[in-house]
């Protein structure tokens, strides 16, 4: 079957990874048929059941379709590319589109697939048996079926200030999401954040069923942590109070580490310079990672994605504009 992500956009490479990291984790075999910003659209024999467990891991995917056609906007095309491929199961029909495109007009595109797809059917837009998917882009149009939503809304109600802990320094809960995804961390493992603050990142892993461990120089944040894990019913972490240079002491190996590293600004470094805090960070994470795993770190600054080279390989790069005036850039390493 091929399947149709509709990517939220919200950063030009990192949502396609996302789903990507995901597909690794989940050892699923695919063929990558179609990318760009808007959409990937990839072949593969995945069944629903993993679909739907995709939809639970991702944060940058709006739905997972399964994919009809993608053509250009004329209507004319559009019309003929439909009439090929008809919906072969019965029921009740809507069609639902999102236009990305700067000056396209939708309603013509979606009259003409109206005009084949809702023939001898009942259109119900509440409640369809079928839910047609439109991605309308400058050059393109996509169209599917949906299988699959992403459950957005989640993580907007896990931010830091509805959860029993509340400080500034935590990332938005879909961005933590995202990361955690980028590490590839499968079902049981171990993922590690040895600068845990609140508690963002683990509560995403927690939550797709990895093993956490957090720990953090400050003794509150790790008391906060605890209660943050135990309201969202995390049930496996472990979480302890160090400075990062003393974490081995306490772990011995993991499968994945995720972290933001403190910007120097906000949170605190305890009076230690930036430079040497990230050079002992990176080597400290690299003594506990397992080896071929990855290591995603939220940076200061772009200059410093050079300083987990002395250590790893470089795999991907990421600047993400966390407010108007502050762009953080986010490094995926390679033990
Ligand atoms: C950017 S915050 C992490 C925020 C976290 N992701 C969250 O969701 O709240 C960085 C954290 O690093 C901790 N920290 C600062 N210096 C440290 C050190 N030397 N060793 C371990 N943790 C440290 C701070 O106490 C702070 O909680």
């Amino acid at each position: 079957m091929k399947l149709l992500f509709e990517l939220s956009k919200e950063h030009t490479t990192l949502p396609k990874d996302e789903v990507i990291s995901c597909l690794n984790a989940e050892e699923i075999i695919y063929t990558i048929i179609d990318v760009d910003e808007n959409v990937l659209v990839i072949e593969s024999d995945v069944n629903r059941y993993m679909i739907k467990k995709m939809a639970k891991r991702l944060s940058f995917t709006f739905y997972i379709d399964e994919f009809l056609f993608s053509c250009s906007n004329s209507p004319n095309e559009i019309k003929k590319c439909a009439e090929n491929m008809c919906i072969g199961r019965k029921g009740s029909i809507a069609i639902n589109y999102k236009n990305r495109s700067t000056n396209i007009n939708s309603q013509q595109i979606v009259e003409t697939l109206a005009e084949t797809y809702t023939k001898k059917r009942t259109v119900d837009l509440k409640n369809p048996d079928i839910e047609v998917r439109v991605v309308i882009t400058d050059t393109n149009v996509y169209v599917g079926l949906k299988i699959a939503e992403v459950d957005r809304t989640q993580f907007e109600k896990r931010k830091v200030q509805y959860r029993p802990f509340f400080s500034p320094i935590s990332l938005h809960p879909k961005l933590a999401r995202a990361l955690v995804n980028l590490s590839a961390i499968k079902e049981g493992e171990t993922i590690l954040d040895p600068f845990c603050g609140t508690g963002g990142i683990l509560i995403e892993a927690g939550l797709i069923g990895a093993r956490v461990i957090g720990s953090d120089i400050e003794e509150k944040m790790i008391e906060g942590c605890k209660k943050t894990l135990e309201f969202y019913q995390i049930k496996s972490y472990k979480l302890f109070c160090s400075d990062i240079g003393d974490i081995n002491n306490i772990i011995t190996s993991v499968d994945a580490v995720v972290t933001d590293l403190p910007y120097g600004k906000s949170t605190t470094t305890k009076g230690e310079n930036i430079q040497r805090l990230y050079s002992r960070a990176f080597k400290n994470i690299f003594k506990v990672l397992e080896k071929d795993g990855l290591a995603v770190v939220g940076l200061s600054n772009k200059e410093m994605i050079s300083a987990g080279e002395r250590y790893f390989s470089l795999v991907n790069t990421y600047g993400f504009k966390i407010h108007r005036s502050m762009t953080r850039y986010f490094a995926v390493y390679k033990k």
